[in-house]
């Protein structure tokens, strides 16, 4: 497997995620564990944008359990269309939020957030899990980041065997 990743420097955020993607793909190409994969896709967003919080949540039963991740401490389970999270699962759309304490009921796991964007993740049309990701700035996240997250996200989906997932019927 590969044991290392190229992440470029002095370049557009477009260039790293350009850079990235492929070499994320190949990567958890190589493995079959979930939680190994999405742990490494995790470490290698926080070291590649130096985001305060990159992580998953996945869909198990009917909440949001908190999975492999980078930062700090956060809150385990989050309910269906509760917080940022719960809307991306509720809606399965991005959630691009600017200003977080503009945002009806988002759940504050870090004092630290200012902005997020939450990327579902969906198999056979369901949410299986979300993509989220925290930074201290206000407006850090825009529709560059949602492009290739979003691709980040079918990546994800197409390397997860169907049975892997335990989530609602
Ligand atoms: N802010 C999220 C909760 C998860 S933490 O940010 C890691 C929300 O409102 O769903």
């Amino acid at each position: 497997m590969s044991s290392s990743i190229y992440i470029p420097s002095d370049v557009s955020k477009d260039a790293v995620y350009q850079a990235l993607l492929p070499q994320l793909e190949a990567l958890i190409s190589d493995e079959t564990d979930l939680i190994a994969n999405l742990a490494n896709i995790s470490a290698v967003l926080k070291e590649a944008f130096d985001f305060l919080w990159v992580g998953f949540y996945l869909v198990k039963g009917e909440q949001l359990v908190l999975g492999p991740f980078q930062g700090p401490l956060a809150c385990t389970r989050i309910g269906y269309g509760k917080g940022v999270c719960g809307a991306a699962w509720q809606t399965g759309l991005t959630q691009l939020v600017p200003d977080v304490d503009a945002f009806p009921g988002h759940i504050a796991c870090s004092s630290a957030s200012r902005s997020e964007i939450v990327v579902p993740v969906l198999q056979g049309g369901k949410v299986i899990m979300v993509l989220d990701i925290d930074s201290e700035y206000l407006s850090f996240f825009d529709t560059t980041d949602q492009a290739y997250l979003e691709q980040l996200a079918v990546i994800v989906a197409n390397t997860i065997p169907l049975d892997e997932h335990q989530g609602p019927s």
